[in-house]
């Protein structure tokens, strides 16, 4: 494609059910950002669109771990992620969020449309379904005995001790997670988007993209000629979290969330821009780019353009530069684990220095294989290139400036062989930051940018003009001369990776924004002799050793609260409750008085009950832990206010608590002397 008049730029929707961490912003919005910035300040025209993934299961497993809805869970997400990413300067024109009316309509017209055009197979399958909980049971939320390795808390889609990739059918004695109960297969109608038949036409789509990175060209490739091909996937799930599937029959199903998110990006847009919005995503002069983490390749590429494809109006997009994944001191990061240096929490320790971490993680990017991000080599980047390259090189123009000439610029004489090698090499560093910035290679990049600051600094120390203002002032007016106009080159191409920064220095230089991209391609006359510089303050400062083992500390510290040492998973903490919260709990001293087994029911026993108050039912899932003997006579705690639950048919009315050991087996909490039934427990 020649030169395109616009660029819609995308980074992956991130799940609204956590906190963002450097691998996200590693991953894509850091590349994408990047990108942007260069595309405005060569006076491109873009948007640059995103927003917060809130549908599917990611977020309804957040919301049951939590007992909370799942739209609480989006909602306390969507906009600590929204200020995370703001915070490190990440530049969308708009930060949207698939809960959003805009977006539900254009996810339900996109469906509708490929609906009416006949794409869809509508399939009847077998899926799993709780009878307990009353619904269809996605991949997650059954587990199971996994037939491969025998592990028994692989998942429906997933073994996580072996790594086989699964189907809920193939688990041995599945159960459901939300009841416990045995699932049952029953019958359900859904769409599916028939890409063993569109593989042709995706087919020749990848193939015009050859020049597309090799690790997501070959990722495509890999899955058109796997051994059975492109399978179709269905487009709808039976859940009720999500976009209402808008035809005839799809009550009580939602949209896939593969589906509804990558929409997103034109429901932004349309937000963003009202009736505007449509060239972004129809004109063939746009160039449409999507910055995304590996694990999201095969959407982006196969799915969503088989998608826009069948819909007929859409531009595909013309490239998919994925990055593989980051690691964290040479570990896996882990939200579950919490392996991980969260962005808010670098803030607090780092306050004011989101261009170190920007710089860092630049210069480590996984671009084309996963790479690993250590605190020690980020102690190393800051130190000996941030503090000793970069910020010494502009703090010595500024200050030298100052002490020489009162701020205001010198006029130069003639180039000397120095000064024209100087400038050839700020030549060459803005040339390789640019071509490799358009082959999305942005480690080389960054070493484009600190190029201009090394030959500045280096031009520095061979010219000394500390020592040559007593011998020969003239030389040294040319020389600071050039040296401010590379800090100018600097300042500008500093933009896009490191924007704080620059933003200081253009105060430093007392630049106008007129000075872009297109005037250090012009070359160094970037200043005026006489133009007047501004005040300035070190741009970076060393970062100590005890610094660097305070977040090793922290990050081991935190890492073993999540999980200690055998492996045992705990429970993430809880979000906070006040003191109402817990005196709402009625919790009473009860008597055990009768017990009996559930039928077909090998977990449950049903307790009649002492309360003080009344002798009640109480449906209780310890049978595979206490024969009903075991447990006649006991007094235990009870919440007897919990609002009664039909088990099984059978009403129970209030939670006898049990506390569950490393190994899950269940034991009793109960007063240790006894007490009068129906005393209270605070
Ligand atoms: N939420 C997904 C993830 O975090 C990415 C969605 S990208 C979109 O992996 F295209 F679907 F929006
Ligand atoms: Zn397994």
């Amino acid at each position: 494609m020649q030169d395109p008049k616009r660029y819609t730029i995308t980074a992956a929707l991130p799940y609204a059910n956590g906190p963002i961490h450097i691998g996200h912003l590693a991953g894509c919005y850091l590349p994408a950002d990047i990108y942007v910035r260069y595309l405005r300040l060569k006076g491109k025209d873009v948007q640059f669109m995103c927003g917060s993934d809130e549908h599917g299961v990611a977020i309804t497993m957040k919301a049951r771990k939590e007992g909370i809805t799942p739209q609480q869970v989006v909602d306390r997400y969507h906009g600590i992620m929204k200020k995370a990413l703001n915070d490190f300067g990440i530049s969308f024109d708009h930060y949207s969020r698939t809960s959003s009316d805009v977006h539900k309509e254009t996810a339900s017209e996109f469906f509708r449309t490929l609906y009416e055009k006949g794409v869809f197979d509508t399939r009847e399958t077998e899926q799993y379904f709780d009878p307990e909980a009353n619904q269809f049971l996605a991949d997650r939320y059954i587990m199971g005995t996994c037939p491969v390795c025998k592990h028994e808390d692989a998942y429906g889609d997933q073994c996580e001790n072996c790594g086989s990739s699964l189907n809920p059918t193939d688990l041995i004695d599945p159960r459901s997670t939300l009841s416990g109960a045995s699932p049952i297969l029953k019958k359900t109608t859904n769409w599916f988007l028939p890409l063993d038949k569109l593989a042709p036409k995706i087919r020749e789509f990848i193939d015009q993209h050859s020049d597309w990175k090799s690790n997501v060209y070959g990722q495509c490739k890999s899955w058109l000629d796997a051994g059975d091909g492109l399978q179709p996937r269905s487009m709808t799930r039976d859940l009720d979290w999500g976009v209402p599937v808008p035809v005839e029959g799809g009550e009580g199903k939602v949209l896939y969330v593969w589906f509804d998110a990558p929409i997103g990006y034109i429901s932004a847009t349309k937000e963003h821009l009202g009736d505007d919005w449509e060239k972004w995503w129809k004109s063939e002069d746009t160039r449409l780019i999507h910055f995304i983490g590996k694990d999201n390749i095969v959407f982006h590429c196969i799915i969503f353009p088989a998608i826009l494809m069948e819909h007929g109006e859409y531009i595909l997009p013309d490239n998919v530069p994925a990055n593989e994944f980051l690691n964290l001191e040479g570990k896996k990061i882990s939200t579950s684990r919490n392996w991980a240096v969260w962005l808010h929490e670098y803030l607090e320790d780092f306050t004011g220095k989101q261009d170190v971490l920007r710089y860092a993680l630049s210069a480590s990017m996984p671009e084309t294989k996963d790479n690993d991000f250590t605190w020690g080599e980020f102690q190393t980047r800051n130190n000996s290139e941030l503090v000793a390259v970069f910020g010494n090189f502009v703090n010595r123009v500024m200050v030298l400036n100052q002490k020489y000439y009162d701020g205001v610029l010198p006029e130069a004489g003639e180039w000397s062989e120095a000064d024209l090698n100087a400038i050839q090499e700020v030549k060459e560093s803005i040339a390789k930051l640019e071509s490799s910035i358009e082959k999305f290679r942005f480690r080389d990049a960054l070493q484009g940018l600190m190029g201009i600051a090394r030959a500045g600094n280096k031009y520095l120390a061979d010219e000394e003009p500390w020592k040559t203002q007593k011998t020969d002032p003239e030389r040294t007016k040319t020389v600071m001369h050039l040296a401010t106009q590379i800090t100018t080159a600097l300042a500008v191409a500093a933009e896009p990776f490191l924007p704080f920064t620059s933003e200081k220095m253009r105060g430093f230089l007392n630049l106008s924004d007129d000075i872009n991209w297109q005037s250090i391609e012009g070359g160094l006359e970037l200043l005026k002799a006489g133009h007047e510089l501004g005040k300035s303050e070190l741009l970076f400062e060393k970062i100590e050793d005890e610094q660097v083992q305070g977040q090793l500390k922290k990050l081991e510290e935190t890492a073993n609260a999540a999980e200690v040492d055998n492996g045992v998973q705990l429970e993430p903490a809880k979000e906070e409750a006040t003191f109402d919260d817990f005196m709402k709990m009625d919790l009473r001293a009860a008597t055990i008085l009768e017990a009996e087994k559930v039928k077909k029911a090998d977990k449950l026993l049903k307790l009649k009950v002492d309360t003080g108050l009344d002798v009640r039912t109480v449906v209780s899932g310890i049978a595979e832990h206490f024969s009903p003997e075991e447990v006649i006579g006991k007094q235990v705690c009870l919440l007897a206010n919990l609002a009664p639950r039909k088990i099984r048919g059978v009403e129970s009315q209030g939670m006898i608590l049990m506390a569950e050991d490393a190994e899950g087996k269940l034991v009793f909490v109960r007063p240790e002397q006894a007490i009068e039934n129906g005393m209270t427990i605070r």
